[in-house]
């Protein structure tokens, strides 16, 4: 079976689905794969790297697909049903290719593969469950995002992070506030602390509270009123009203103690939760930096504009969209790890693939199966 694995075509997108040792692990279960020329350049990742483990190289995306059972892609929405690739090109998708790839929430190209009795596996929906967490892309790329934003803050902020004693005298600390603390959040505290900020953490679930101590930051924590938040699946879940209002005020409070905020709260198949208000932005000190990783879903932060950086009153708010990208390199390596811990629970290991839609795993990801919708979100 031949699996395609294509240049991405997202503005600005450097990862790629699977790196050169995952293609490796791949071709030893017996799959071939063909690859598009240079789709691994913007990754660091050399078309010689692919050749050595045994893929193609192919010089183009139609001769990447053609004959394919299954392509992998990071991000789909801008290859397929988009316009971004010629009508030929798209019409000669392999029919009954199964398709794995993130599709957004923007309108997703389902369509298109529905129509040529294909399959789609969209792993925004893995369940969140032990057995499901090395398939996770999600969370891999979330780790990635959360360590580019300490990044982000370290490289904008006019001071140092940790410390420092010096013959002219010692420098303070810079302070930063992390609000979510699920993996993006951890990931951001546990980098922060490593470079030598004094960090504080902040959640509404209580497991998360620990975590953050765990890292060694100090937690921040809202004078109890019974708004302890543990979700399904361990997520957290939405605040009443009355106890948002609440919480965005004792935040704007907050908010004047801290060099940088970094936000990551989330609540699954909602809008980001309103976190930071305009008050709480204009409470910070001129050079200070609020980094909002919720941009895509709203935003934790009312002044942030999704993909922009913004200077409001000396105050820089900035949402960037694919931090992760940032990162390509070990994100495609971490993303290619899921792939394949994905492809093997389908039984790839038969040189076949597998989609059992009674399968926890398979069924919660598969949104089109041999061109018949399933879930929801598929029409829109
Ligand atoms: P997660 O679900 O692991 O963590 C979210 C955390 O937010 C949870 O711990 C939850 O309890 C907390 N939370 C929810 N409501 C809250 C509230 N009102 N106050 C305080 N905490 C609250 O999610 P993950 O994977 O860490 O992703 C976090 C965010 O980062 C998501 O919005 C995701 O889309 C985004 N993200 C952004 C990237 C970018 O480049 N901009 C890249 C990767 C993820």
């Amino acid at each position: 079976m031949k699996i395609a694995l294509l240049r991405e075509r997202h503005e600005g997108e450097r990862r790629i689905a699977l790196a050169p040792k995952e293609c490796a692990t791949l071709i030893g279960a017996g799959l071939s794969i063909r690859m598009e020329a240079g789709a691994g350049s913007p990754a660091s990742l050399p078309d010689g790297a692919y050749a050595d483990t045994g893929v193609e190289v192919v010089p183009n995306a139609e001769a990447a697909v053609a004959g394919a059972r299954t392509i992998v892609a990071v991000r789909w929405p801008q290859l397929i049903g988009s316009g971004a690739l010629p009508d030929a090109l798209e019409s000669g998708w392999p029919e009954e290719a199964l398709f794995v790839s993130l599709f957004g929430f923007s309108p997703p190209p389902f369509e298109v593969i529905a129509r040529r009795g294909g399959s789609v596996l969209a792993l925004e929906h893995l369940p969140r469950i032990t057995r499901a967490q090395s398939m996770d892309v999600l969370s891999s790329q979330a780790t990635a995002a959360g360590y580019a934003a300490s990044l982000r803050v370290a490289t904008h902020l006019p001071r140092f992070l940790p410390m420092l004693t010096t013959a002219s005298g010692t420098v303070a600390p810079a302070r930063i506030l992390v609000l979510g603390a699920g993996v993006a959040g951890l990931q951001a505290i546990a980098t922060a602390r490593r470079l030598g900020a004094a960090v504080t953490g902040y959640d509404i679930r209580p497991a998360a509270l620990e975590q953050i101590r765990s890292l060694g930051a100090k937690s921040l924590e809202m004078p109890a009123e019974g708004e302890d938040a543990e979700g399904e699946g361990g997520y957290g879940q939405a605040l009443p009203e009355d106890a948002q209002e609440r919480q965005q005020t004792f935040l704007a409070r907050a908010a004047a103690d801290f060099d940088a905020i970094i936000t990551t709260a989330q609540i699954p198949g909602r809008p980001a939760p309103l976190l930071l208000t305009r008050e709480a932005v204009e409470a910070m000190r001129p050079g200070s930096i609020i980094v909002d990783l919720a941009g895509d879903s709203g935003g934790n932060c009312a002044l942030s504009k999704a993909g922009r950086t913004l200077e409001i009153g000396g105050v820089t708010v900035d949402a960037p969209l694919n931090l992760a990208s940032e990162v390509a390199l070990n994100a495609s390596e971490m993303f290619g790890k899921n792939i394949t811990a994905l492809l093997r629970h389908l039984g790839v290991a038969d040189g076949e693939i597998r989609l059992d839609p009674g399968d926890e795993i398979t069924g919660s990801l598969l949104r089109v199966h041999r061109g018949q919708k399933r879930g929801e979100g598929w029409e829109s």
